[in-house]
């Protein structure tokens, strides 16, 4: 299965649900170690927080994904949550609820998320991503996670869920600061207060849309019915948090991780360049490497035998993308970049139940900006130091300076 040079890392060294152990560290031998070695792994508490289990294989990932009974979402879906006692939007946020009423939720906001619907977005990024590699060309050089990747998967969010134009740049400040930051002391004094300014923004759009409904994803949310009764505001509320964070870190960070990796596979980047790679394969494969959300959580809802262990009833559950998405079992040279892979099963969008709402979307942002750099660019190289995201949720770079070319083929 995986190769004997994995095998000298010690697990109970590495604190999994420490941001440090993600942003300063490179996780691969262990994630080899534990695939192999040790498929259910114990995070033993720390202090006054609690253990937590470890999944690694992608069979066993999505083998939990597809099993909402034993693997629930309805107290949180991340570590920092469920480690904290649960989500204050259980039950209330589509990724946080299980059962009929997720079904009903879902249904409801799958008509917004459909190719159909998402094609006035869809162009209008595709003409932003244009436009803004065209500027940053012609200025030589970029900063691609703040000067691109940053703008775009805004703007797509933004414009489904109707948020004014003149609003937009303080957003993308609060959802940077929410989820990660790039380091321990700015995530935790921003991580509360942009969680609290985003729910007062969207408390307020919320209640604009109620009064006077347009056509958007707030305004359904506002209007829709699941199981007999409207959607509270709190619930309104809690819901466009969860698209907006939802939509927007992590594709960015798919994006600049598309643009590092380029960087790093010269030879991948002319195949794709001169055409012997087709978008819509690089795309899956830029998703399966950059992996954007590491995990999710879960709780157990039953006792679960695994592995020769039990999981508890109640007992926290992760289960770790970025492990699944090399595991040499369901990839073929996992640790390679292949533009060309063809399957890939990658988890990057979950499986089963929860499988991302937005991934056409997200999708169809990589495959612009993608389209954008073989058509447009030249050449391309680093420019100074990149700089990760600060989490054990998110990983990425949240700064990438790069120099590049116009393509002479223009
Ligand atoms: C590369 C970009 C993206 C990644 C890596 C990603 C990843 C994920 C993952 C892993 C889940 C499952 C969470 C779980 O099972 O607990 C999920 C669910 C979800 N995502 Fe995404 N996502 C991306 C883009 C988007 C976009 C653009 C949107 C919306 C505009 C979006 C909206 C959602 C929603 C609403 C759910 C919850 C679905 C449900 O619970 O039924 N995501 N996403």
């Amino acid at each position: 299965m995986n190769g004997g040079q994995y095998e000298d890392t010690d697990p109970s060294e590495v604190d999994l649900a420490d941001p440090a152990s993600h942003a300063e560290r490179d996780l691969t031998p262990l994630w080899h170690r534990l695939r192999e070695k040790e498929p259910l792994h114990w995070q033993p508490p720390n202090g006054a927080r609690p253990g937590f289990w470890v999944l690694t294989r992608h069979r066993d990932v999505s083998a939990a994904y597809r099993d909402t009974q034993r693997f629930r979402s309805d107290r949180g879906n991340v570590l920092d949550t469920l480690l904290t006692g649960g989500d204050s939007a259980a039950g209330m946020m589509l990724p946080l609820m299980d059962g009929p009423r997720h079904t009903a939720l879902r249904g409801a906001l799958m008509k917004a998320f459909s190719p159909r619907s998402l094609s006035g977005v869809v162009d209008s990024i595709r003409v932003a991503s244009r436009d803004l590699v065209t500027e940053f060309l012609e200025r030589g050089r970029c900063d691609f996670a703040t000067d691109i990747a940053g703008l775009l998967p805004l703007r797509a969010i933004c414009d489904l869920l109707g948020v004014p134009p003149r609003d937009r740049r303080q957003l993308l400040d609060m959802t940077s600061s929410a989820l990660g930051s790039h380091s321990e002391e700015a995530l935790r004094q921003n991580a509360w207060v942009a969680k609290g300014e985003i729910l007062l923004y969207f408390s307020d759009l919320a209640a604009r849309r109620r009064a006077n409904p347009g056509d958007d994803i707030v305004s359904l949310l506002t209007q829709c019915t699941v199981e007999g009764r409207r959607l509270t505001d709190e619930e309104v509320v809690f819901n466009c948090y969860s698209l907006i964070l939802g939509g927007d870190e992590t594709t960015r960070l798919a994006l600049v991780g598309g643009v590092a990796a380029l960087l790093d596979a010269p030879a991948e980047w002319e195949a794709f360049r001169s055409g012997r790679t087709a978008t819509e394969s690089a795309v899956e494969e830029v998703l399966r490497w950059t992996t954007p959300t590491l995990h999710a959580g879960r709780t157990a809802g039953a006792d679960v035998d695994l592995h020769g262990r039990t999981i508890k009833k109640g007992d926290i559950v992760t289960l770790w993308n970025a492990s699944a998405n090399r595991d040499g079992d369901a990839f073929a040279d996992p640790d390679r970049l292949l533009l060309s892979r063809q399957p890939n099963r990658h988890l990057t969008f979950a499986y089963g139940a929860h499988f991302c709402l937005g991934a056409f979307l997200a999708r169809a942002e990589i495959g612009a900006v993608l389209d954008d750099l073989r058509q447009l660019v030249g050449t391309m190289a680093a420019a100074g130091p990149a700089r990760r995201v600060y989490s054990n949720f998110l990983t990425g770079l949240v700064s990438l300076p790069i120099v590049w070319t116009t393509s002479a083929r223009r």
